[in-house]
């Protein structure tokens, strides 16, 4: 198996062969995804709430994301590894998304680097890219914008899809090699990756999106408390660990683990 690279994801964009893209957070879940032959990896910031705790992504620091970055990298030898940008690191210009973007690849040895906003991060996306750094963008609902956009809502619904195809067009002149589309009507979507030339992965934007990407706890019911409606939950991932933690205690109580078999 080759490692897959930003040239495969352009390939399968012209053969019409659609691609899955799921979160990863630490080297046991990457070994694992990218043993599956899961392509591309994204450490995503919402490891802010997914392995921090924290109520939205904003906190998340960039050196939080290194670090976990890092991992997957160690985990995943054939996966794509892409990683979020956080907010703070890359909205004061071309220069702060170039100085964050170069630690992440130098410290972590991760492929792709992904920031949110469409129109407004062009600049951002051009630097990166004539860097020699490829970037995935983030549109349609951007959760580093969530006090903006008013709560965790759909976007590009009526009026505002003409701004969303705007904003998908200028992450492709820039030099994004994808873009994500999140929470938007399946049509608005469907249009704009017909459109593109690059890659789209969607997330709670329809089935007609190039490729698809969950936060791998929603997917795998290991997330605490409701999900969104565009989850598919694929495992009880949450419910069996319980379990064993539950087993595991009420056999220390009892001593009947460890057993014979365990012990020296
Ligand atoms: O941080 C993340 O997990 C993401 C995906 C949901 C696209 O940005
Ligand atoms: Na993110």
């Amino acid at each position: 198996r080759r490692p897959t690279r930003i040239q495969h994801i352009a390939k399968w964009k012209s053969e019409g062969h659609k691609w899955a893209m799921l979160t990863c957070y630490d080297y046991s879940t990457a070994r694992i995804f990218d043993e599956a032959e899961i392509p591309v990896l994204l450490v995503g910031d919402s490891a802010g709430n997914v392995v921090f705790g924290y109520d939205t992504t904003i906190p998340v620091s960039i050196d939080e994301m290194i670090v976990i970055a890092r991992a997957v990298v160690r985990g995943a030898p054939h996966a794509l590894v892409v990683v979020d940008l956080p907010f703070g690191s890359y909205e004061s210009g071309p220069q702060q998304a170039l100085e964050s973007a170069v630690r992440i690849f130098k410290e972590t040895g991760a492929h792709a680097v992904k920031l949110e906003g469409g129109e407004r991060v062009a600049p951002q996306i051009a630097a990166l890219t004539a860097a020699g750094i490829p970037v995935m963008a983030h549109i349609g609902f951007t959760p580093q914008s969530v006090n903006g956009l008013g709560g965790y809502r759909v976007q590009g619904r009526g009026d505002a899809s003409d701004q969303l195809v705007t904003d998908a067009i200028a992450v492709q002149e820039a030099g994004a090699f994808s873009v994500v589309m999140e929470m938007v009507p399946a049509d608005i979507a469907g249009q704009i990756a017909r459109k593109l030339t690059i890659a789209t992965v969607g997330i709670g934007a329809g089935n007609e999106t190039d490729a698809q990407v969950l936060v791998w706890q929603d997917a795998a019911g290991y997330t605490h408390g409701k999900t969104a409606k565009f989850v598919k939950k694929y495992a009880n991932i949450g419910e069996e660990l319980g379990n064993a933690a539950r087993q595991y205690a009420s056999e220390v109580a009892s001593a009947s683990f460890p057993g014979p078999e365990h012990s020296y």
